[in-house]
């Protein structure tokens, strides 16, 4: 496929490069256009030695080949990353006054755009405006996240990482994903066999419609410890709870997020507390819960955990040849939380189960949450090679009466948004 990179002039234009390359990796050709700003802040050469390709940038170079419309006509799929918030505000007026906004009026390709601005320009009365209007015209947003930005200054306007960039890209290009209403009619692509069966969901976060709301979220692995240097634990990375603590904050909520044991890093702007054991998640979670609004349990619990922690490790010589372990049976927080839960607050739960079918996944996930009694349940199959440590996830959503609210799938973060939304 034809994949148009924009690379417009902000700092995060260096990160453009991971998007180049991602995209060459994946198979696809890729054109460059930057913009004049962006050659200031990444060499044409870089850009040229891993697209591959002549890097575009001049409106006047390739006239005799309509070169201001040919490479629009061209593309599958437009990506811009970064977009500027003073690009953001030349596509929605439609302006034309450079190769990129040339390219973005000629195209019936969809657009995913990658903004990355400080926190007071994504957060302006104009760029907010401009933002709905483009989503309005059909082109999808990744980002901003939340996190360190250009100076000592923190918060929503980091450009979403490249490969989480070229995943929605390939997604779009996929099927699914590509917007429904684009300028000029675009329609998506469908590829037989794609990877995602479900509806993608909207990795487009909705402009800061959390601000206000305090949400408590858990995630990873609770470990339950055998003697000082042995546990019972489960694969658990922490990836899609994470996810949905940075989609959170994306989306202006304030975020208390308590971890166990995460394989990747913790989300920016979020509070954060650690935990190892599922008591220690437990006495966290209920001490935190009165302040929230929204209680998201991601984290993967043990049920049980050893009856007595032996205080030196245990030897082989004076166990033999067997080992047993009593273990006794864990609270059940989620339950807990549910039971105890004000008026005002929503109990989110998740269910990880090794279904063989559909059917039988849903059926499982609506005795869970009859059980629980929370508000919703994410229900996702899991297996030796399904689920864990994976970017990608496929979820179905239950409310309380077992109806389903969404099924989805796609990058965790995407995901993570949709459920967001869902619950919202
Ligand atoms: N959970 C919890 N406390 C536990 C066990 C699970 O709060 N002791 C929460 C998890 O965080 C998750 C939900 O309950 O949100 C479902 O977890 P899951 O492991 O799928 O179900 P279990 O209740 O453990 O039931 P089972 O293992 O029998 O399927």
């Amino acid at each position: 496929m034809n994949i148009v990179v924009g690379i417009t002039g902000g700092i995060a234009a260096y990160k453009a490069v991971g998007v180049v390359r991602g995209f060459v990796l994946a198979g696809h050709t890729v054109q460059v256009i930057a913009t004049e700003h962006a050659l200031r802040f990444v060499g044409k050469p870089t850009l040229e030695a891993i697209s591959r390709n002549t890097v575009h940038t001049d409106l006047y170079e390739g006239v005799s080949e309509v070169r201001h419309v040919a490479i629009g006509q061209a593309a599958d799929l437009i990506v811009i990353a970064p977009t500027t918030a003073n690009t953001l505000a030349k596509l929605a007026a439609g302006i034309a006054d450079d190769l990129l906004g040339n390219t973005v009026l000629a195209t019936k390709a969809p657009i995913l755009l990658a903004p990355a601005m400080h926190t007071e320009m994504w957060m302006n009365a104009a760029t907010v405006a401009n933002v709905a209007l483009l989503r309005e015209r059909g082109f999808r947003f990744i980002g901003p996240a939340s996190g360190q930005l250009t100076g000592s200054d923190s918060g929503p306007g980091r450009m979403a990482e490249p490969d989480e960039i070229v995943a929605e890209g390939l997604r779009m290009l996929g099927g699914g994903a590509a917007p429904a209403g684009h300028p000029l009619g675009g329609q998506p692509q469908v590829e037989q066999g794609s990877e995602h069966p479900l509806p993608a969901s909207d990795a487009a976060p909705v402009a800061r419609d959390l601000e206000g709301v305090n949400i408590l979220i858990s995630a990873g692995g609770t470990r339950e410890p055998l003697d000082p240097v042995r546990f019972i634990g489960n694969r658990s990375s922490g990836k899609q709870g994470v996810a949905l603590a940075d989609a959170a904050v994306s989306r202006g909520a304030r975020v208390v997020f308590v971890g166990a044991h995460l394989e990747v890093e913790a989300p920016r702007g979020a509070e954060i507390h650690s935990v190892e054991t599922a008591e220690e998640l437990r006495v966290e979670m209920i001490a935190l819960a009165p302040e929230a609004d929204l209680i998201i349990m991601a984290a993967a619990v043990a049920d049980y955990r050893p009856r007595a922690v032996a205080e030196a490790k245990i030897k082989k010589e004076q166990v033999g040849d067997t080992l047993t372990l009593e273990l006794v049976k864990n609270a059940d927080i989620l339950a807990e939380l549910a039971t105890d839960a004000g008026a005002h607050q929503t109990i989110v739960g998740f269910a990880a189960e090794t279904a063989a079918t559909s059917d039988e996944l849903l059926a499982l996930g609506r005795a869970k949450i009859a059980r629980k009694g929370c508000d919703f349940l994410v229900i996702n199959r899991v297996g030796w090679h399904e689920g864990f440590t994976t970017d990608g996830n496929e979820v179905v959503v239950v409310d309380k009466t077992g109806h389903i609210v969404i099924e989805v799938a796609g990058t965790k973060v995407s995901v993570a948004h949709s459920i967001l939304s869902a619950v919202v």
